[in-house]
């Protein structure tokens, strides 16, 4: 059958369109910047081009095939979707010193939602953090600060600067018998560091391997996993004021860490930019194998040689079982938080579901697995089509595929709302809301 032409065609997983008029004329839309498209026309009179619309017209692996219709909305959206910002556009000096306009944060957080910052920056040391804090109150730019993107929702676009610390390195503040200090840039990947202390023999932070994110994310929601908490091995931190640029050490008690809490989560929750974090480690640290999942891994080993190497590995693999890996399937680890219930509501509970997983905690409380709240009441391995619960870990949210962050709360919300219709507790969110109205 003879082509009709004009064609309608996209490149698959990009925003660039094209048209093709006939066998020699090719028109292409490349997504540029905030609301703009740079296009290309292309003749095929030269070997480069024929290859090219040859491709294009046969709808070729890379290419979709689309129909006017679908074509012109996805042209439309666009440019609705990424509309002239407050803050303005990007002069030619600003794009010099790295700003960018209109990036996907799909690619800069693990659950891979797709939501646009209206500027962004990379900063490599605390004089570019400074100077796009700068930048941003000069404008009254919304700032969102950006880690690994490990734990994070994202609910709507970003009309403001997102900034991302990029500050890496290590170096050995003190060594003294067993004991090594040592201060790590916040843009160092957490799971990196954690391998190059374990290669270096600094030991305590086995039982964290694996967690996404990095460094200078670590303090903010104080990481815990496997009988160890991030403030179990935290000497110091260092943070520029948002406001005045002014750089500040925090130590542990300044911190006041707590399950998956800090100040930087709560009263000082959007007034700093973490730049650096000092760890004390111990070439002897004693193993924390206490959890039966580690006993377990390590079984075939006889105890007395179990190293902090093998524990690291039992860690790894214990959570590569259980937990998506953001880079198959986009998660944000835990959603929910575990609560922590007062020991007379934890008895009433018990009483009416003998079998509840829980922790006794110090302070009398009793924390309560939500992982298994939310399985018993049936949310495990739930499907939505685009998002889901994952099949084996209740508490982690999962993203197959092209929903927003709006339909992922409102799973969210539901199954909050089904846990305390159920068992009449009240499940927070352990992930970071950004941009919800
Ligand atoms: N459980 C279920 N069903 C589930 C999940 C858990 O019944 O789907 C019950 C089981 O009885 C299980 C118990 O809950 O024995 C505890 O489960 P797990 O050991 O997986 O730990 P968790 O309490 O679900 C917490 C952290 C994780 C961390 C693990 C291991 C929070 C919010 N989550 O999960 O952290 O890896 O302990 O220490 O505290 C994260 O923060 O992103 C994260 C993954």
């Amino acid at each position: 059958m003879p082509l009709k032409y004009p064609l309608y065609r996209a490149l698959a997983g990009s925003e660039t369109l094209y048209r093709v008029d006939g066998l020699r004329h090719l028109m292409e839309w490349q997504p540029l910047g905030i609301g703009r498209w740079l296009v290309h026309e292309h003749y095929a009179d030269l070997y480069p081009s024929q290859v090219l619309i040859q491709a294009v017209i046969q709808a070729q692996e890379g290419y979709v095939a689309l129909t006017e219709e679908e074509w012109d909305v996805r042209l439309e959206q666009r440019t609705a979707s990424t509309q002239r910002p407050s803050i303005g556009l990007l002069a030619e000096d600003e794009i010099a010193q790295g700003f960018q306009e209109c990036v996907d944060l799909a690619d800069w957080t693990t659950f891979g939602l797709s939501a646009h910052a209206s500027h962004w920056i990379t900063a490599r040391n605390d004089d570019e953090v400074r100077s796009a804090l700068a930048w941003s109150n000069e404008r009254d730019a919304a700032l969102l600060v950006m880690g690994g993107g490990s734990n994070m929702l994202l609910h709507s676009d970003w009309n403001g600067l997102a900034l991302h610390v990029g500050i890496r390195g290590f170096r050995v503040l003190k060594e003294e018998e067993n004991r090594v200090d040592v201060v790590v840039g916040a843009g160092e990947n957490w799971h990196h560091w954690v391998m190059v202390a374990l290669e270096n023999g600094w030991h305590g932070l086995e039982n964290l391997a694996l967690i996404p994110g990095q460094v200078g994310a670590s303090p903010m929601q104080n990481i815990g996993a496997y009988g160890v908490e991030l403030k179990d091995r935290f000497l110091w931190l260092e943070a520029i004021e948002v406001q005045s640029g002014a750089l500040k050490r925090f130590d542990g008690a300044a911190c006041a860490f707590g399950y998956r809490e800090s100040v930087f989560k709560s009263s000082e929750k959007g007034e700093w930019v973490i730049v650096r974090v000092a760890f004390a480690l111990d070439r002897e640290a004693p193993l924390q194998t206490s959890y039966g999942a580690i006993q377990q891994e390590l079984k075939d080993l006889p105890e007395s040689s179990w190293t902090h190497l093998d524990v690291a590995k039992a860690i790894m693999r214990i959570r590569s079982t259980k937990l998506p890996d953001p880079k198959e399937l986009g998660n944000a680890g835990s959603f929910f938080k575990n609560p922590v219930l007062p020991a007379a509501d934890f008895e009433r509970l018990q009483n009416a579901h003998p079998q509840v997983a829980h922790y006794p905690q110090s302070d009398g409380g009793i924390k309560v697995a939500a992982g298994w709240l939310i399985e018993q009441a049936g949310w495990k391995g739930l499907h939505r089509g685009t998002h889901g619960v994952h099949e084996n870990q209740a508490l982690v949210l999962v993203h197959y595929g092209g929903a927003t962050g709006a339909e992922i709360w409102q799973l969210a919300q539901d199954i909050m709302n089904d846990v305390h219709a159920k068992y009449g507790i009240h499940l927070e969110p352990e992930v970071n809301q950004i941009g919800r109205n």
